[in-house]
């Protein structure tokens, strides 16, 4: 029975059950038109609560169902038939109520909420909108200003903002069946009218609403630069002031059924799903308990172990800091502080929270300190001596059963592991920078890593709020592997004729938040020549290998923090402006290399970079390091800003066609070399007309 029906004197209450997040299958929607329809016609009920059974009211739509023919009863149907009841409907509102969820809340008459309620309408992240009367019905309710920002952010909003916006009309406490009967019964007893807000007008529909319309267009085709969803709600938001009910609803199905079989409404749900598998680990039961998580230590206060303590801080969670010196100490707390301070400033957090949280980082003045963490973080320099003596001080430190990880870019978590005598407690935690504000968490397990471990790692994931990709370990990870693919080539394409601002634009165009060169200019330029120096000793001879990042560190162009990289800076401004003594530097550079430069198309760019990391993430996917290929998307999009539109770059490339991917890598391998060898799966998924991600 997926809605149960029930009757307390003449109150019926249909409740929906269908686990794990009561999302509206055909079944729901069947159910619960029967049940409307039961409490209808039967004569001794004058009320009717519509609620879920478990923590959630609604999740919406069932959004397995998108891309199946559509079955009866349709939503939209089942709600007017909820808003045209005669006795008062009430939705009693506990977890979330998103999509379709609030959709049924809002043709409901009267909506109440526990204080964890959660409403929203979600649809234009996963590339569509709301198609159930929400685009028409909220504005009704709560007026036009405050609705379009719900529906083009997609964000949902928590009780007690829902009670101040009017979408809630009360909080109740307690039992949520027994305080909606109680609800239900004050309706009755003071005889309130029925609301029924499709028949409602919109307010503020005569003023100069235009102008919030435009405003909302401008900020979603800046924040969601490429999505089509965003200024599609838009639309249909004028539609729905500018025109009747009816009308303006008919007219939003029709966008919705445009949008549902989308590229970006299927790359969208893509990226939703690929999400959740991502936190599943084939061979880690779903049971498994993680260690305690109650206290935490860092170890470094650098830009990566500054952000780490501030995750903690941020989620709760107290941390320690151990530096390898007071000053340095000193001068990471000071960058916390100032963080803090800049997120007072902009309003993101008020001046207690700033205390609070900073009241929960403390420092640590020596290993002895570490006793009791749960965990500890290290985030020291990046040399492997450095961090074996670490971990050897922690091993001797630290309690039995604490988590002991390191934030490495590119070492091997097994080798840092060895150097104490409990590998199975060693994982890697890999942060993305600004480590409090990145929401990827690379959790790099070793071949000693206890199952334990790693189930620990996605509870801490959880808690800090970032999403947790589990993978093995080879030089760079899952992430920066693969992308370290794309900055190759990129480096290539500058010293063989094109410019950073022209490969930069085109990656820009294709929806990444930056191209590499930017990209490289914010972390740093000393930071990649490091990174590089890494690989020196395995470097082969006959390697390609571009030097001309290296030529702008010899000069001390070292980016955005000396004014001057790949591009120059204006001071105080972060905006790359091309400098024409780089294009000096490359010229020069290419000449050295015995290169003639030449035109290069944007195709090409595209293809070089997108590709590259393409190839990679198919020879990571077959040596195991990624479990699937969505995983490596998840960190693409989390990791870096990889437009979630088009999924991620494996899902891309299933779009473009494998067949395709691969005749460009074999025409990259016979004119570039062995870079290009084509991952072995990418030649018989291409062959075989398979693909990364379908199945
Ligand atoms: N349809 C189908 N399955 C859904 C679903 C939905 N709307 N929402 C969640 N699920 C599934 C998840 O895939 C997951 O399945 P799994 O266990 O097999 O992996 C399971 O429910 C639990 O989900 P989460 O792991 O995400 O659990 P959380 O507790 O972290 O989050 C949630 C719960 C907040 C409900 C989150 O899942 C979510 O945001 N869901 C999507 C909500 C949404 O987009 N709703 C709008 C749908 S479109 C719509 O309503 C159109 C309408 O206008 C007509
Ligand atoms: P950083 O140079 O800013 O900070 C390192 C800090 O560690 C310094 O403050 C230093 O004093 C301290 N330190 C060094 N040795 C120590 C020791 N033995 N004991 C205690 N403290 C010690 O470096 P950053 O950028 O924070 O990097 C730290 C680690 O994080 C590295 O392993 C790096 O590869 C990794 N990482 C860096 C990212 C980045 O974008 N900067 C991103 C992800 C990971």
């Amino acid at each position: 029975m997926t809605v149960a029906y029930a009757e307390h004197g003449s109150i019926a209450t249909l409740t929906l059950d269908n686990p794990p997040v009561n999302a509206l299958s055909v079944a729901v929607r069947q159910g619960l038109r029967d049940g409307l329809r039961r409490a209808l016609a039967e004569p001794t009920v004058a009320a009717i609560i519509v609620m879920g059974k478990g923590r959630n009211f609604i999740a919406g739509a069932d959004i397995r169902e998108f891309g199946r023919p559509p079955q009866p009863p349709r939503l939209v149907e089942v709600i007017a038939e909820i808003e045209a009841s005669a006795k008062p409907v009430i939705a009693a509102i506990d977890g979330v109520a998103l999509g379709g969820g609030l959709e049924v809340a809002l043709g409901c008459h009267f909506r109440i909420g526990t204080p964890r309620a959660q409403l929203g309408l979600p649809e234009v992240k996963i590339g569509i909108i709301p198609g159930a009367g929400g685009v028409e019905r909220l504005p009704r309710l709560i007026g036009i200003e405050p609705a379009l920002k719900m529906m083009v952010s997609g964000d949902p909003v928590r009780a007690a903002k829902a009670k101040e916006l009017g979408i809630l009309d009360a909080i109740v406490e307690g039992d949520l069946a027994a305080e909606a009967r109680a609800f239900a019964e004050r309706v009755l007893a003071e005889k309130r009218p029925i609301r029924r807000l499709g028949q409602m007008p919109i307010p503020g529909a005569d003023g100069d609403w235009r102008q919030l319309i435009e405003a909302q267009r401008k900020l979603a085709s800046k924040q969601n630069r490429g999505q089509i969803s965003p200024q599609k709600v838009i639309d249909c938001v004028a539609n729905a002031i500018t025109l009747p009910f009816d009308q303006a609803v008919a007219e939003t199905i029709r966008v919705i059924n445009e949008l549902i079989p989308s590229e970006q409404a299927k790359a969208l749900r893509y990226a939703f799903f690929a999400e959740r598998e991502a936190g599943k680990v084939p061979d880690i039961e779903a049971g498994t308990a993680p260690r305690p998580l109650r206290g935490a230590a860092v170890i470094g206060a650098g830009t990566m172990g500054a952000g780490i303590a501030m995750c903690f801080a941020d989620a709760g969670i107290p941390v320690r800091i151990l530096e390898s010196s007071a000053e340095a100490l000193e001068k990471g707390l000071a960058r916390i502080g100032k963080l803090y301070d800049e997120m007072v400033q902009k309003g993101r957090i008020g001046a207690a929270e700033r205390e609070k949280r900073l009241g929960l980082i403390a420092k640590a003045a020596g290993y002895e300190a570490l006793g009791e963490a749960d965990i500890v973080i290290e985030a020291a320099f990046e040399e492997m001596a450095v961090k074996r003596d670490v971990f050897a001080k922690l091993d001797a430190a630290c309690k039995r059963d604490a988590v002991l990880a390191s934030n490495t870019s590119y070492l091997d978590i097994n080798e840092i592991a060895a150097a104490t005598r409990r590998p199975e407690s060693v994982i890697g935690l890999h942060f993305f920078s600004p480590a409090n504000v990145m929401k990827l968490l690379e959790i790099v397990r070793g071949k000693a890593t206890g199952k334990d471990v790693v189930a620990t790692a996605q509870a801490l994931a959880k808690m800090l709020g970032k999403v947790g990709v589990v993978c093995g370990v080879c030089h760079g990870f899952v992430a920066n592997r693969s992308r370290g693919a794309m900055t190759r080539e990129a480096n290539f394409l500058v010293d063989e004729g094109a410019l950073p601002h022209e490969v930069d634009r085109v990656l820009y165009e294709f929806g990444m938040p930056m191209g590499p060169f930017a990209v490289a200019d914010l972390a740093g330029i000393d930071v990649g020549w490091r990174v590089r120096r890494s690989f020196d000793a395995t470097r082969r001879k006959d390697e390609r290998y571009s030097p001309t990042a290296d030529r702008l560190y010899e000069l001390g162009r070292y980016g955005q923090k000396t004014g001057k990289g790949w591009y120059r800076y204006e001071p105080g401004s972060r905006t790359p402006l091309p400098d024409p003594e780089v294009e000096a530097v490359i010229l020069k550079s290419s000449k050295d290399q015995g290169i003639t430069r030449r035109a290069i198309g944007e195709d090409e760019i595209l293809a070089r970079c997108l590709y590259a990391a393409v190839n990679e993430g198919a020879k990571i996917l077959e040596e195991g390091v990624a479990l699937r290929a969505s995983d490596i998307d998840v960190m693409w999009l989390y990791g870096f800003g990889f437009p979630r539109w088009r999924g991620g770059p494996m899902y891309w490339a299933d779009t473009v066609g494998l067949g395709k991917v691969y005749d460009g890598v074999q025409r990259f391998h016979r004119e570039q070399g062995t870079f290009w060898t084509p991952a072995p799966l990418l030649r018989r998924l291409a062959e075989s007309g398979g693909s990364f991600t379908a199945g």
